[in-house]
């Protein structure tokens, strides 16, 4: 009887834990807020913006500008507390003819920068899951 009652008070104890935990931390928490999305942000620019192979679209564009625009995008995205003043992808694109190539490079630069600040791989996989249905927007050639 002793035992069963030692028992239901530890299970009672468990499910308490359970119902109060605090919530899942939002993918923009996890991946370290705005000042690691700032860091992607730039870091992935600059590689694409020096590749030969994709930067040619970025020749007299404002990279400070463009650098903390992407980063305000990514942090809505990802369920930060910023805002996006820029335009839609659609609009943001539409005159720069990006072909399917240039837009798997960038992807794989956004990899390789993730995967140089650590950024674990739940943390990878779900930002690029977010942002790749934003193909059909970007690439228009
Ligand atoms: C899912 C992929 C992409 C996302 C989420 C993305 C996001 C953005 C954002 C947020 C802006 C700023 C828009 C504004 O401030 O109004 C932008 C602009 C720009 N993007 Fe992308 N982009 C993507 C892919 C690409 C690719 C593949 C290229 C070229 C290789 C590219 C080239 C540019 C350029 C050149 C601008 C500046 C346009 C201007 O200032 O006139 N983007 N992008």
């Amino acid at each position: 009887m002793k035992s069963l009652l030692l028992s239901l008070g530890l299970l009672m104890m468990v499910t308490a834990c359970k119902t109060t935990s605090a919530p899942e931390a939002s993918l923009y928490q996890r991946i370290g807020g705005k000042e690691m999305l700032y860091t992607i942000s730039s870091q992935t620019l600059d590689k694409v913006a020096q590749d030969p192979a994709t930067k040619r679209s970025f020749e007299g564009v404002k990279m400070a500008t463009l650098k903390q625009s992407l980063a305000d995008f990514l942090c809505v995205q990802t369920g930060g507390d910023c805002v996006y003043e820029g335009e839609t992808m659609k609009n943001s694109h539409a005159e720069l003819n990006i072909t399917t190539a240039e837009f798997e490079l960038m992807v794989q630069d956004l990899r390789d920068t993730l995967d140089a600040n650590h950024i674990g791989t739940r943390e990878k996989n779900e930002l690029l899951k977010i942002l790749a249905p934003m193909k059909r927007d970007v690439v228009t050639k």
